[in-house]
Protein backbone atom coordinates (compact mmCIF):
# COMPACT_ATOMS: atom_id res chain seq x y z
CA UNK A 1 0.00 0.00 0.00
CA UNK A 2 1.30 3.26 -1.08
CA UNK A 3 0.23 6.19 1.02
CA UNK A 4 1.34 9.84 0.03
CA UNK A 5 0.20 12.55 2.57
CA UNK A 6 -0.18 16.04 0.69
CA UNK A 7 0.47 19.92 2.12
CA UNK A 8 -2.59 21.05 0.04
CA UNK A 9 -5.79 19.80 -0.71
CA UNK A 10 -5.07 21.07 -4.66
CA UNK A 11 -2.22 19.21 -4.67
CA UNK A 12 -3.99 15.97 -3.58
CA UNK A 13 -6.48 16.92 -5.83
CA UNK A 14 -4.27 16.96 -8.60
CA UNK A 15 -2.51 13.79 -7.68
CA UNK A 16 -5.81 12.04 -8.36
CA UNK A 17 -6.96 13.41 -11.60
CA UNK A 18 -3.29 12.71 -13.01
CA UNK A 19 -3.60 8.80 -11.75
CA UNK A 20 -7.07 8.89 -13.56
CA UNK A 21 -6.35 10.70 -16.82
CA UNK A 22 -3.14 8.79 -17.29
CA UNK A 23 -4.31 5.65 -16.77
CA UNK A 24 -7.22 6.92 -19.89
CA UNK A 25 -4.07 8.25 -21.94
CA UNK A 26 -2.30 4.44 -21.65
CA UNK A 27 -5.65 2.76 -22.20
CA UNK A 28 -8.41 5.21 -23.91
CA UNK A 29 -10.78 2.35 -23.64
CA UNK A 30 -10.04 2.43 -19.96
CA UNK A 31 -13.05 1.58 -17.15
CA UNK A 32 -13.04 3.77 -14.50
CA UNK A 33 -14.82 3.62 -10.84
CA UNK A 34 -15.90 6.38 -9.03
CA UNK A 35 -17.00 7.66 -6.31
CA UNK A 36 -19.24 10.71 -4.57
CA UNK A 37 -18.94 12.54 -1.50
CA UNK A 38 -17.37 16.03 -1.08
CA UNK A 39 -14.04 14.32 -0.82
CA UNK A 40 -13.88 13.66 -5.06
CA UNK A 41 -15.20 16.90 -6.20
CA UNK A 42 -11.75 19.00 -6.62
CA UNK A 43 -10.70 15.41 -8.33
CA UNK A 44 -13.45 16.01 -11.03
CA UNK A 45 -12.69 19.47 -11.32
CA UNK A 46 -9.34 18.89 -12.23
CA UNK A 47 -10.48 16.46 -14.65
CA UNK A 48 -12.85 18.95 -16.42
CA UNK A 49 -9.79 21.15 -16.14
CA UNK A 50 -7.30 18.99 -17.83
CA UNK A 51 -10.38 17.94 -20.52
CA UNK A 52 -10.94 21.42 -21.42
CA UNK A 53 -6.68 21.78 -21.74
CA UNK A 54 -6.69 18.52 -24.31
CA UNK A 55 -4.86 16.35 -22.17
CA UNK A 56 -7.29 13.86 -21.94
CA UNK A 57 -10.57 12.10 -23.87
CA UNK A 58 -12.78 10.55 -22.09
CA UNK A 59 -14.60 9.27 -25.18
CA UNK A 60 -14.04 5.85 -24.66
CA UNK A 61 -14.05 5.17 -21.49
CA UNK A 62 -16.60 3.48 -19.64
CA UNK A 63 -17.77 4.18 -16.01
CA UNK A 64 -19.26 2.59 -12.74
CA UNK A 65 -20.02 4.24 -9.60
CA UNK A 66 -19.82 2.88 -6.69
CA UNK A 67 -23.11 3.49 -5.25
CA UNK A 68 -27.04 5.18 -5.21
CA UNK A 69 -29.22 5.88 -2.63
CA UNK A 70 -32.93 4.18 -3.08
CA UNK A 71 -35.85 6.08 -4.12
CA UNK A 72 -34.14 9.37 -5.82
CA UNK A 73 -34.48 9.42 -8.79
CA UNK A 74 -32.08 11.24 -11.50
CA UNK A 75 -33.52 14.76 -11.46
CA UNK A 76 -33.37 14.90 -7.71
CA UNK A 77 -30.22 16.83 -6.99
CA UNK A 78 -29.10 14.52 -3.81
CA UNK A 79 -28.93 11.43 -6.53
CA UNK A 80 -25.84 10.42 -6.75
CA UNK A 81 -26.67 10.41 -10.40
CA UNK A 82 -27.41 14.08 -10.63
CA UNK A 83 -23.75 14.94 -8.92
CA UNK A 84 -21.83 12.91 -11.22
CA UNK A 85 -23.99 14.98 -14.24
CA UNK A 86 -23.24 18.40 -12.60
CA UNK A 87 -19.78 17.45 -11.24
CA UNK A 88 -18.30 15.61 -14.07
CA UNK A 89 -20.36 13.37 -17.04
CA UNK A 90 -21.99 16.93 -18.49
CA UNK A 91 -18.59 18.81 -18.43
CA UNK A 92 -16.53 16.01 -20.53
CA UNK A 93 -16.52 14.13 -23.75
CA UNK A 94 -18.01 10.48 -22.32
CA UNK A 95 -21.00 9.13 -23.95
CA UNK A 96 -23.78 9.09 -21.68
CA UNK A 97 -24.57 5.43 -22.22
CA UNK A 98 -20.84 4.71 -21.06
CA UNK A 99 -21.76 6.18 -18.07
CA UNK A 100 -23.00 3.72 -15.00
CA UNK A 101 -24.38 3.81 -12.12
CA UNK A 102 -26.82 1.27 -9.81
CA UNK A 103 -30.65 2.35 -10.76
CA UNK A 104 -32.02 2.95 -7.25
CA UNK A 105 -35.49 3.66 -8.71
CA UNK A 106 -35.91 0.13 -9.86
CA UNK A 107 -38.96 -1.72 -9.44
CA UNK A 108 -36.63 -4.93 -8.67
CA UNK A 109 -33.85 -4.17 -6.83
CA UNK A 110 -32.51 -7.69 -6.40
CA UNK A 111 -32.49 -7.76 -10.47
CA UNK A 112 -30.81 -4.40 -10.55
CA UNK A 113 -27.77 -5.88 -8.40
CA UNK A 114 -27.36 -8.88 -10.71
CA UNK A 115 -27.25 -6.17 -13.74
CA UNK A 116 -25.28 -4.19 -12.44
CA UNK A 117 -22.76 -7.25 -11.31
CA UNK A 118 -22.97 -8.41 -14.92
CA UNK A 119 -21.75 -5.26 -16.11
CA UNK A 120 -18.95 -4.91 -13.76
CA UNK A 121 -17.89 -8.81 -14.89
CA UNK A 122 -17.97 -7.82 -18.57
CA UNK A 123 -16.04 -4.55 -18.15
CA UNK A 124 -13.81 -5.12 -15.06
CA UNK A 125 -12.46 -1.54 -13.41
CA UNK A 126 -8.80 -0.32 -14.01
CA UNK A 127 -8.92 2.41 -11.42
CA UNK A 128 -11.37 2.59 -8.96
CA UNK A 129 -11.57 5.90 -6.73
CA UNK A 130 -12.78 5.45 -3.00
CA UNK A 131 -13.53 7.90 -0.36
CA UNK A 132 -14.04 7.21 3.63
CA UNK A 133 -16.99 6.92 5.90
CA UNK A 134 -16.51 8.02 9.21
CA UNK A 135 -17.41 4.84 9.88
CA UNK A 136 -14.92 2.78 7.97
CA UNK A 137 -17.69 2.19 5.06
CA UNK A 138 -16.65 2.05 1.15
CA UNK A 139 -19.19 3.03 -1.06
CA UNK A 140 -22.01 2.23 0.80
CA UNK A 141 -20.50 -1.04 2.29
CA UNK A 142 -21.13 -0.55 6.25
CA UNK A 143 -19.80 -2.02 9.17
CA UNK A 144 -20.84 -5.08 10.01
CA UNK A 145 -20.09 -9.14 11.13
CA UNK A 146 -21.35 -10.07 7.35
CA UNK A 147 -19.79 -7.85 4.20
CA UNK A 148 -21.34 -8.82 0.55
CA UNK A 149 -19.29 -9.44 -2.14
CA UNK A 150 -21.45 -8.17 -4.96
CA UNK A 151 -24.02 -5.47 -5.51
CA UNK A 152 -26.50 -5.09 -3.13
CA UNK A 153 -29.22 -3.15 -1.50
CA UNK A 154 -28.25 -1.86 2.34
CA UNK A 155 -29.83 0.13 5.24
CA UNK A 156 -27.82 2.81 6.13
CA UNK A 157 -26.74 3.75 9.89
CA UNK A 158 -27.84 6.19 11.57
CA UNK A 159 -24.41 7.97 11.56
CA UNK A 160 -23.93 7.45 8.00
CA UNK A 161 -27.43 9.29 7.25
CA UNK A 162 -26.33 11.82 9.97
CA UNK A 163 -23.26 12.67 8.20
CA UNK A 164 -24.83 12.90 4.79
CA UNK A 165 -27.27 14.76 6.65
CA UNK A 166 -25.28 18.05 5.71
CA UNK A 167 -26.44 18.10 1.88
CA UNK A 168 -30.27 17.76 1.96
CA UNK A 169 -33.02 20.34 3.42
CA UNK A 170 -33.56 18.09 6.66
CA UNK A 171 -32.70 14.80 8.22
CA UNK A 172 -36.11 13.05 7.19
CA UNK A 173 -35.11 13.25 3.69
CA UNK A 174 -32.04 11.43 3.89
CA UNK A 175 -32.85 8.47 2.37
CA UNK A 176 -32.62 4.67 4.48
CA UNK A 177 -31.84 2.77 1.99
CA UNK A 178 -28.92 2.59 -0.98
CA UNK A 179 -27.54 0.38 -3.59
CA UNK A 180 -23.93 -0.26 -3.15
CA UNK A 181 -21.06 -2.07 -5.14
CA UNK A 182 -19.99 -4.67 -2.49
CA UNK A 183 -16.42 -5.33 -0.70
CA UNK A 184 -15.80 -8.22 -3.40
CA UNK A 185 -16.16 -6.12 -6.61
CA UNK A 186 -14.47 -3.08 -5.52
CA UNK A 187 -11.14 -5.15 -4.53
CA UNK A 188 -11.39 -6.41 -7.91
CA UNK A 189 -10.25 -3.11 -9.70
CA UNK A 190 -6.71 -3.23 -10.92
CA UNK A 191 -5.95 -0.11 -9.56
CA UNK A 192 -7.79 1.58 -6.29
CA UNK A 193 -7.23 5.08 -5.37
CA UNK A 194 -8.60 6.04 -1.42
CA UNK A 195 -8.72 9.88 -1.18
CA UNK A 196 -9.39 10.98 2.62
CA UNK A 197 -9.08 14.43 4.13
CA UNK A 198 -9.80 16.31 7.04
CA UNK A 199 -9.16 15.59 10.82
CA UNK A 200 -12.02 14.16 11.19
CA UNK A 201 -11.30 10.81 9.33
CA UNK A 202 -7.55 10.70 11.30
CA UNK A 203 -8.52 7.69 13.66
CA UNK A 204 -10.77 5.66 10.54
CA UNK A 205 -7.92 6.70 8.90
CA UNK A 206 -5.58 4.70 11.29
CA UNK A 207 -7.77 2.00 11.75
CA UNK A 208 -8.39 1.49 8.24
CA UNK A 209 -5.03 1.37 7.02
CA UNK A 210 -2.84 0.26 10.47
CA UNK A 211 -5.16 -1.83 12.41
CA UNK A 212 -6.89 -5.68 12.17
CA UNK A 213 -8.45 -6.89 8.68
CA UNK A 214 -11.82 -6.66 10.19
CA UNK A 215 -15.68 -6.04 8.06
CA UNK A 216 -16.25 -3.67 11.32
CA UNK A 217 -14.12 -1.45 9.33
CA UNK A 218 -14.70 -2.31 6.07
CA UNK A 219 -12.10 -0.29 4.51
CA UNK A 220 -9.34 -2.06 6.19
CA UNK A 221 -10.25 -4.95 3.49
CA UNK A 222 -8.35 -2.62 1.08
CA UNK A 223 -4.83 -4.42 3.00
CA UNK A 224 -5.56 -7.33 1.20
CA UNK A 225 -5.27 -5.52 -2.29
CA UNK A 226 -2.02 -5.05 -4.28
CA UNK A 227 -2.36 -2.10 -5.47
CA UNK A 228 -3.87 0.39 -3.34
CA UNK A 229 -2.81 4.30 -3.36
CA UNK A 230 -4.03 6.10 -0.56
CA UNK A 231 -3.61 10.29 -0.64
CA UNK A 232 -4.37 12.17 2.53
CA UNK A 233 -3.83 15.68 3.20
CA UNK A 234 -2.18 16.57 6.09
CA UNK A 235 -5.07 15.96 9.08
CA UNK A 236 -6.41 12.87 7.77
CA UNK A 237 -2.55 11.18 7.93
CA UNK A 238 -2.07 12.93 10.81
CA UNK A 239 -2.20 10.01 12.80
CA UNK A 240 -0.22 7.35 11.14
C1 LIG B 1 -20.91 8.65 1.27
C2 LIG B 1 -20.54 7.83 0.04
C3 LIG B 1 -19.14 7.28 0.14
C4 LIG B 1 -18.18 8.39 0.55
C5 LIG B 1 -18.56 8.91 1.91
C6 LIG B 1 -17.62 9.97 2.46
O1 LIG B 1 -21.38 7.88 2.31
N1 LIG B 1 -21.45 6.75 -0.20
O2 LIG B 1 -18.77 6.70 -1.09
O3 LIG B 1 -16.87 7.91 0.56
O4 LIG B 1 -19.86 9.46 1.78
O5 LIG B 1 -17.97 11.21 1.94
P1 LIG B 1 -17.17 12.57 2.16
O6 LIG B 1 -16.10 12.56 1.13
O7 LIG B 1 -18.19 13.63 1.88
O8 LIG B 1 -16.69 12.57 3.55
Amino acid sequence: MEIIIFDTQQQLDAYAAELIVNTVNQKPNAVLGLATGSTPIGIYDKMVELYNQKKVSFSSVTTFNLDEYVGLPPQNDQSYAYYMNKHLFSHIDIPEDRTHLPNGMADDIDAECIRYDAMLEAQPVDIQLLGLGHNGHIGFNEPDVNLSGGTHAVKLKDETREANARFFASMDEVPTYAVTMGVGSILKADTIVLAVRGADKAEIVKEALTGPITTSVPASLLQTHARVIVLLDREAGRML
